[in-house]
């Protein structure tokens, strides 16, 4: 069973389908802990489902290295097999980064490399394009950046606002991660050698 620790900053729903599906019987992954960079509404579906969680304010912290240091050693308390960031907001220090990789995964609004950052939807919309999508990649130094794991086109309708084309992406993104993260527990996805596998 391959254990897995979730990073969030916000509503966390696409965390909310994550322990929906792990908590399937046949889901080979289970979810250990979830973490926050803020006291964000999504750690209440972990406590909904009875999993713990931890709270590293990026506020309370002089630097984002020692904010990242603390997350750390927290994340490492839960010797988790793999760290899921599903809307954390925060670029992560290089050195946590290196403690955790490859075993650490990003979903990201927007069919990378296309639109990376924190404004992925909005830059979409602002761009006139057609299509966007929704990713999942391995997380490396760089604002994501990393290799590609799994991703799938979404339209821009006519009159999308940020929001709702938003809430369209939010559904493939967590089919993908869902999926993504049973075939790393079944082996399928290997983190190391992502694109040959
Ligand atoms: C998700 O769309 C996620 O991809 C995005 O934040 C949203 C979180 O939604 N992350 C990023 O944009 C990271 N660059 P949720 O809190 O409802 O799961």
């Amino acid at each position: 069973m391959l254990t897995v620790a979730v990073l969030i900053s916000g509503t966390g729903s696409n965390l909310r389908a994550l322990l929906e599906a792990a908590s399937e019987p046949g889901y080979p992954a289970r979810v250990v802990a979830v973490g926050a960079d803020r006291p964000a509404d999504g750690l209440q579906h972990a406590a909904d489902f009875g999993i713990p969680t931890f709270t590293v304010p990026f506020r309370a912290y002089g630097s984002r290295e020692e904010w990242g240091a603390e997350l750390a050693a927290q994340l490492r308390a839960w010797k988790p097999d793999l760290v899921v960031l599903s809307g954390l907001m925060r670029l992560l220090p290089a050195a946590v980064v290196a403690e955790f990789a490859p075993n650490i995964i990003n979903t990201h609004p927007a069919y990378l490399p296309e639109f990376p950052g924190a404004h992925g939807v909005r830059d979409a919309l602002a761009a006139g394009v057609e299509h966007t999508g929704a990713s999942v990649i391995v997380v490396d130094e760089g604002v994501d950046s990393g290799p590609v794991l799994a991703q799938e086109r979404v339209p821009v309708l006519p009159g999308d606002t940020e929001a709702s084309l938003h809430d369209r992406i939010k559904p493939v993104e967590r089919r993908l991660l869902i999926d993504v993260v049973r075939r790393i527990a079944t082996g399928e996805l290997n983190l190391r050698t992502p694109a040959s596998s």
